[in-house]
């Protein structure tokens, strides 16, 4: 239930509390996670259920409901607290605010105000900036096309929605030719450019009205049908929507259009790990090469991006330890060529590592996700696994040296 608002009542009026519930049930969106009478306990149960908001009474059986605020925003990335309270008078707001609640709401005026405001504060928290989510997003771009960025998004994200199930979203911003619905057999009626539709500004309800699940456990926030529905997709809406997202997913993965581009831009502007797609033969790395030293020179942070080399052969291409050595950047998946699974995979629509768990090309991206989850879960910098010293004089140190 990653996309669903989390909800605790503290409340020891039993008709407000039907009151309360009676409002929030029709909410599709939106879950009472749980109740509580009583205030002594409930920081307890914050620190357990990690609720998104905490709608606490003035007056409790037990306490006094502002106390109970302070406890709970005096904790670290702890939830909104909305408070509420029969007296309106200006005392009991001005209390409220004091105890750190980020709205109040008089118990006649719950009705009209409860669900908006709680709408209205979520998103006005989750669009600042300085309050990021906890949501990891890992961007998928490549310098060419054809490289096996839908292939790698799209099994990235199944195994990603193994270790997090209902806690992934795939987002294809190739908007154009996004490949990432196909390749999961879905067909969705509402899409990236629906999304953008809508208006200027993506909430939380546009966003989570325009995302489709996936019975391995996923969400997608599908690319438009057509090539030209994409045209009125903004970078700011991309920006928005992975921003909302990281409030509400765990792990984001981004499958981006080929170059620099609107999708790939803001991929890489929110991205805690970018996956550089490429097939590691010459001309492919050329094109790395010059897209890694353009992303240098905009000063992106070279410790968040990655290498994955796709249909890799045993017998040709460059092998991993000079491309590390030659870029300085490190290798974190190499994904065999394996046409059988992963054609047959793309044409029934599931990812291969739920469909051929056991071929080399799922062992693979397990070991990348291993990996990736390394690096953005305990802050591990992307950093070549060789010691970074060109092998002087070979071929690709001397083409290299001439870009
Ligand atoms: N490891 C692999 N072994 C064999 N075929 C593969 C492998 N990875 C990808 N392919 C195939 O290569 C082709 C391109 O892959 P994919 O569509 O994932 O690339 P892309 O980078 O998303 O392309 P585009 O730039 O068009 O979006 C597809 O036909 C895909 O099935
Ligand atoms: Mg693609």
């Amino acid at each position: 239930m990653a996309n669903i608002v989390q909800i605790l009542v503290v409340e020891s009026n039993n008709r407000l509390r039907q009151v309360i519930q009676d409002l929030i049930e029709p909410e599709v969106n939106y879950h009472i996670a749980a109740f509580s009478k009583t205030g002594a306990q409930v920081p307890e149960m914050v620190r357990k259920s990690h609720p998104d908001i905490v709608i606490v009474d003035t007056d409790l059986q037990d306490m006094s409901g502002y106390e109970v605020c302070k406890a709970i925003v005096a904790e670290e990335g702890g939830p909104l607290v909305l408070m509420t309270s029969e007296s309106d008078e200006m005392q009991a707001v001005r209390l409220a605010m004091r105890a750190g609640a980020r709205e109040f709401i008089a118990a006649d005026k719950l009705e009209t105000d409860l669900i908006p405001m709680m709408k209205e504060l979520l998103q006005s928290t989750w669009m600042d900036d300085s309050a990021p989510g906890a949501g990891k997003v890992i961007a998928c771009v490549s310098a060419k096309g054809g490289m096996g960025k839908s292939t790698v998004s799209a099994n990235v994200t199944a195994e990603l929605a193994k270790r997090y199930p209902g806690r992934v979203l795939a987002m294809d911003f190739d908007a154009q030719f996004g490949d990432i619905a196909i390749l999961c057999n879905l067909n969705p009626n509402r899409t990236l450019s629906h999304l953008v539709e809508s208006g200027d500004v993506v909430d939380i309800d546009l966003l989570r009205a325009h995302i489709t699940t996936h019975q391995l456990n996923f969400d997608v926030l599908p690319a438009p049908k057509r090539p030209e529905y994409g045209e009125y997709v903004g970078f700011e809406h991309l920006n928005q929507a992975i921003r909302l997202a990281r409030h509400i997913y765990d792990w984001i993965v981004i499958d981006a259009a080929q170059g620099f581009n609107t999708g790939s831009l803001a991929g890489l502007d929110n991205a805690d790990l970018v996956l550089m797609v490429t097939t590691a033969d010459l001309p492919a790395l050329k094109n790395v090469k010059l897209a890694l030293d353009s992303l240098q020179g905009k000063h992106y942070d070279r410790t968040k991006i990655g290498l994955v080399l796709n249909r890799v052969t045993p017998r040709f291409g460059i092998r991993a330890k000079e491309i590390e050595a030659q870029f300085k950047y490190p290798v974190l998946g190499q994904i065999p060529v394996n046409y059988d699974v992963v054609l047959e995979s793309a044409n029934q629509g599931t990812p291969f590592v739920a469909r051929a768990p056991q071929s080399n090309v799922a062992r693979e991206v397990r070991a990348l996700v291993d990996r990736l989850e390394k690096v953005v879960r305990e802050g591990a910098s992307a950093q070549p696994a060789s010691d970074g010293t060109p092998a002087t004089g070979s071929f690709m140190s001397r083409f290299f040296s001439r870009l």
